[in-house]
């Protein structure tokens, strides 16, 4: 394929930010990135008529006021506020708790928060989800991470990536997933449910470009990325949770329902595209304070010029690049067991 100038001046430009980025840096620079590549493809955005899948998988209209929520990995809140807005407008009252490592994030999460008039916050916790695994109530109490009171409400949207990275060692992506999970569920009303939102890595280009700079560079760890997608598809995407979480929670039934939408990624050039599919290179390294290898984002900005058309990559009419991101949107109920 050959190069306009405009897209050589981009790439440039983007490794060059990279540079001097540690992992963690290099993580939210991606994320930038596929955060607007996703709002200009997505025809829901600003969320209008909220007639959207995060809408109704949360469910929220029969709840009485207080509705309480907690944000697991909120993130700075964007995905939430028009549903806070919403609610805000229906007159219901909203507690909401949101832990996010990122302290930029979270203290704009707060901000949002703060200006809707029927929203108020609980806890605000900035540290990691692997925070509360093996933790107690009252532990989690003294860490100031656990809300005031059981939750109707619990998000994991776009958050469980985050949990196992291919180099940690001991290798248990199963058991973290487990780990998580039980955490979430342990904070959730009887009657209440869980919200998880999860892009399936495992047939998309961001899968497909992650799994081969697995191969290249890191050979010895490809197995590990492969059963990373297995234990996602097994657990989330083909409901298996329930059976984990009912072993543990003998009190409670929990039942899954599973929902999938197609967004499409649009970027104005392929150098922001591979940027963005290299986001599958990050799993389990949004912490890591260590120097950044740019080779991966080099590396994913060559291979959507070779292979991105095999995974669905496309120029629209109005000359930009597009790519199909598949959305699941997992719902666990839990229930009083009768
Ligand atoms: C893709 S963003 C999603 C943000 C938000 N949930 C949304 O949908 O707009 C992933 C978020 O997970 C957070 N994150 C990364 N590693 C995490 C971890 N180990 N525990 C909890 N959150 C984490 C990041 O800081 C980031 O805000």
């Amino acid at each position: 394929m050959k190069e306009s100038p405009k897209e050589q001046d981009v790439q440039h430009r983007l490794l060059q930010e990279f540079r001097s980025d540690t992992f963690s840096q290099a993580y939210y620079r991606v994320y930038c990135i596929l955060s607007r590549g996703m709002k200009e493809g997505d025809i829901s955005f600003p969320l209008q008529e909220l007639d959207t899948k995060l809408w109704s998988a949360l469910n929220l209209l029969g709840l009485p006021s207080p509705v309480r929520i907690m944000d697991f990995g909120g993130g700075t809140g964007e995905t939430m506020e028009p549903i806070y807005r919403k609610l805000d407008a229906l007159n219901k009252q909203m507690i909401i708790s949101v832990e996010e490592p990122h302290k930029g994030s979270l203290t704009e999460y707060m901000k949002l928060i703060e200006n809707i008039g029927k929203a108020s916050i609980d806890i605000t916790y900035s540290g990691l989800f692997q925070d509360y695994y093996g933790h107690s109530v009252q532990d989690l109490r003294v860490m100031k991470a656990y809300p005031q009171q059981l939750q109707d409400r619990v998000l994991a949207v776009h958050v469980l990536y985050h949990l196992t990275s291919i180099f940690d060692d001991p290798f248990d992506p199963y058991e973290n997933m487990k780990q998580a999970i039980s955490a979430i569920y342990a904070i959730l009303k009887p009657g209440g449910q869980m919200v998880i939102a999860l892009h399936n890595h495992a047939v998309s280009l961001v899968g497909a470009a992650s799994l081969k700079c697995t191969e290249v560079f890191f050979p010895p760890k490809l197995a590990n990325h492969k059963l990373l997608f297995e234990v996602w598809q097994d657990l989330l995407l083909n409901g298996g949770i329930a059976d984990v979480i009912n072993a543990s929670f003998t009190t409670f039934k929990a039942t899954v329902q599973q929902d999938e939408v197609v967004i499409h990624v649009v970027l104005p050039t392929l150098a922001e595209v591979g940027t963005a599919v290299s986001i599958g290179c990050f799993n389990g390294r949004c912490a890591d304070q260590s120097p950044f290898d740019e080779r991966v984002v080099q590396f994913c900005m060559d291979y959507v010029k070779t292979d991105g058309y095999k995974h669905g990559l496309y120029l629209d009419s109005e000359g930009m690049w597009c790519y199909p991101l598949k959305t699941n949107y997992i719902t666990i109920k839990k229930s009083a067991n009768e």
